[in-house]
């Protein structure tokens, strides 16, 4: 349809039918069933008048499904708008890579597009419009459980994969024939609640949101993401959702952005709860207004906008023009001319968890997965004189590999680390659980399929358990402990106030460490663990992630030798809770711990513990070693409109190929405003021979030195700088070059 058929539907339409477009309910709502029925709407609220003109369709997947519902829909529909489906496919639909924390250490942005190209294709066989991915909160805080699915405490490097998740959601962008429609969330500052607690406070300054928080959602509306959804928290005092300088001043008018803003889970409503407004109306009124379009899961738009509309208190305009990109966005689908868009059932098991699929979400996880440690380069193990090996822990035989937000995808699917390794060494191999993974579930509150267990072991069953992981271990020649995170212990309400492993699981390590063997610890969490005990009860250590579907298969890779780790952790890694939130681009304050003048106490610093991170931002190792030459500056005078390149040379000095992320990070010395200590602003992933050397370059111009400067302008200042290349955040050369004045 043309935008001006368009406009003549929107005409035709009558108020209720308009404000049903700006409605989405669950898929409970859509059924013919209204004994079944009755319950929702009740729950809700909801006038049941507006439940059959609701626009659109939440958490709804699968083409039988979303065709039945569709169908129905539409044969009692008087306008025949076809019904919008909109799902959470995070990191994957049923082919599920790893976490987004866990594929952000990939620093391979291409394939990272790849997965989610791979992604909108058995997303969209399966009959979903819509994904609300990616979430794009800067994750400075590992206390905070949805760090899962940020790629990290970077906004340039989360950038990068925000253009590279929309654009393989989306793909050509054609969306009535391929690609779904991306939904970037939770615009804005989320990942800075106060304690790294869930649905928190926020307070920062309109700098610091600018300077970090609002580059990766610039990026994806500069990519065309088609929907925008608010965040749950304040900024300046205000609910995002509420928030019409955010929503209308910054997103649509400075940045242009004309697509469809829907409001989180029952994020309307909650403008009651935060106190500013006095009910639903007001909140309908007041999300309306700041340009909310869609309304998700609440009864304040359905029960209140045509009243509203009526009393003269809410421009009529306001609903047109939310229910005309509601239009366009279905028009943009295709929908209209065809509502089931080719899904079948058919179509949706050809596209689905295939060969390939898992072959890429593989390759996905290997390039995810951290090499920690690798003491006396334990790993890789050679299958071939390996007698025998022990694999015990809550993750040796555990299926849920793919992290809390893998809503659609089957725990199922996925091999566990016992099945992977006996792929490998056949009888070789000795399985025991030695713990559970947490002994009271209790805290932990279900969500979705993942349900709390109420079991409770005793303390026989708990001994019982260990003897039998500790016998495994003395019989064998190397031990493989999986231990981890809950599933239920990070992503959305997982907020955590200490972020060491269970202490069961702690005490088994220390006891199998005991026995003098080779051990070797893998990590599965949603968030960087406090892992400073565990280091010293290993000789490898491994940071798995939620590796999904191919997890286990990954991590066999890597154990073996058939993947070179290549991992660079995107979020900083403390030595104790009490760090957070803790992140490298960080101010050095008045009184550095390492370079202050005043005495050693008086700097910035703790008495109990280290002040730097255990394992740095961009940290991570390689079977491979490379030797990085002399940093070199083809110039120490920058021109405004010139450039300057800095080199170096790195050469594998190793006996094995492997893949080298080379960083490059710039420090403005002195700015109008307080500058980080150092801003990656740049990587190199290059494979490396064995001897190979190769001859990296970064080109740096004005551009990439310009911030949010005293008087809240965007621009560089002359003066000098710092130009670092390392492996990580912390091993770096340093240069320093000068930014001329602007003749
Ligand atoms: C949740 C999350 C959001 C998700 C939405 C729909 O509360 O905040 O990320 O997309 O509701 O499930």
């Amino acid at each position: 349809m043309t935008e001006n058929d368009l406009e003549k539907l929107l005409e035709t339409l009558t108020l209720e039918e308009k404000v049903g477009q700006l409605i989405q309910l669950s898929g409970d709502f859509f059924t013919d069933d209204t004994a079944l029925a009755v319950g929702p709407q009740r729950k809700l609220g909801i006038d049941p008048a507006m439940v059959g003109l609701a626009g659109s369709v939440l958490n709804v997947v699968g083409a039988e499904k979303t065709h039945e519902i569709q169908a129905s829909y539409l044969a009692k529909s008087r306008h025949k708008i076809p019904l919008l489906f909109m799902a959470d496919i995070i990191y994957g639909c049923k082919t599920i890579f790893p976490i987004p924390l866990g594929f952000s250490s990939s620093w391979d942005p291409a394939l990272v597009n790849q997965c989610y190209r791979m992604t909108a294709r058995e997303a969209r066989a399966m009959g979903v419009h819509v994904s609300f991915a990616p979430a794009l909160d800067l994750a400075r805080d590992a206390r905070w459980g949805r760090c899962l699915e940020s790629t990290g405490e970077d906004p340039w490097l989360q950038s990068q994969y925000a253009r590279a998740v929309v654009t393989g959601l989306q793909e050509s962008g054609d969306l009535a024939h391929e690609g779904i429609a991306s939904c970037i969330k939770h615009f804005a500052g989320y990942g800075a609640v106060e304690s790294g607690r869930e649905y928190n406070t926020v307070n920062m300054g309109e700098r610091h949101l600018r300077e970090m928080y609002f580059p990766p959602f610039r990026a994806a509306v500069n990519a065309g993401c088609e929907l925008v959804m608010p965040s749950f928290n304040v900024i300046d005092d205000v609910p995002s959702t509420a928030n019409t300088w955010l929503l209308k001043d910054v997103l649509r008018d400075e940045w242009g952005f004309d697509g469809v803003i829907i409001s989180d889970y029952a994020a309307i409503r909650e403008l009651v709860t935060h106190g500013v407004a006095s009910d639903d109306a007001g909140a309908a009124e007041s999300a309306l207004e700041a340009g909310v379009d869609i309304d998700m899961k609440t009864a304040c738009y359905a029960n209140n906008l045509c009243r509203l509309v009526r009393m003269g208190k809410v421009s009529e305009e306001l609903v047109d023009r939310a229910c005309l990109r509601v239009l366009r966005l279905k028009n943009k689908l295709g929908l209209f001319e065809d509502p089931y868009r080719d899904t079948s059932r058919d179509v949706e098991s050809a596209c689905c968890l295939t060969t390939e699929n898992r072959a890429l979400a593989r390759r996905m996880a290997e390039e995810s997965l951290v090499l920690l440690e690798n003491k006396a380069d334990i790993l890789p193990l050679d299958k071939a004189t390996l007698r025998n090996v022990a694999l015990i822990g809550p993750y040796a035989e555990n299926h849920d590999l793919l992290g809390l937000w893998a809503v659609h995808g089957d725990a199922s699917d996925a091999p566990t680390l016992g099945t992977a390794l006996r792929e490998v060494l056949g009888d070789r191999m000795t399985c025991a659980q030695g713990c559970p993974i947490l002994v009271d579930e209790s805290g932990l509150g279900s969500f979705g399929h993942r349900s709390v267990s109420s079991e409770e072991k005793t303390k026989e069953e708990l001994a019982r358990l260990r003897e039998e992981a500790l016998d495994a271990a003395r019989s064998a020649d190397v031990v493989i402990v999986a231990l981890g995170e809950h599933p239920l212990q990070s992503g959305e309400a997982g907020s955590k106030t200490d972020l060491r492993l269970p202490q069961i699981q702690r005490d088994l390590l220390h006891d199998v460490h005991a026995l003098g063997k080779s051990v070797i610890v893998l990590v599965f969490s949603g968030r960087p663990p406090v892992l400073t005990d565990i280091r010293e009860d290993c000789d490898a250590l491994i940071e798995a992630w939620f590796p999904g579907t191919e997890g286990a298969r990954a991590v066999s890779d890597v154990l073996f030798g058939r993947v070179n780790p290549s991992a660079r952790i995107t979020m900083s890694f403390p030595y104790a809770t009490g760090q957070e939130p803790l992140y490298y681009n960080a101010f050095t304050t008045g009184r550095p711990q390492k370079t202050s003048t005043h005495t050693e106490r008086f700097t910035s610093r703790y008495v109990d513990c280290p002040t730097d991170p255990l394992y740095p931002f961009g940290y991570g190792l390689s079977y491979h070693h490379c030797r990085y030459g002399e940093l070199r500056l083809s110039t120490q005078k920058l021109s405004p409109e010139g450039e300057l390149t800095a080199s170096l040379s790195v050469r594998n000095t190793s006996s094995r190929a492997g893949d080298e992320v080379v960083q490059l990070y710039i420090r403005d010395v002195t700015g109008s405003v307080v500058r980080p200590m150092k801003e990656l602003k740049g990587f190199r992933r290059i494979h490396l021979e064995p001897g190979e050397e190769c001859l990296v370059t970064f080109t740096i111009t004005e551009r990439m030195l310009r911030f949010w400067r005293r008087d809240m302008s965007f621009g560089s200042e002359p003066g000098a700088f710092e130009l670092m290349v390392g492996r990580n955040s912390s091993d770096v050369q340093v240069a320093r070059f000068e930014l001329l004045e602007t003749r």
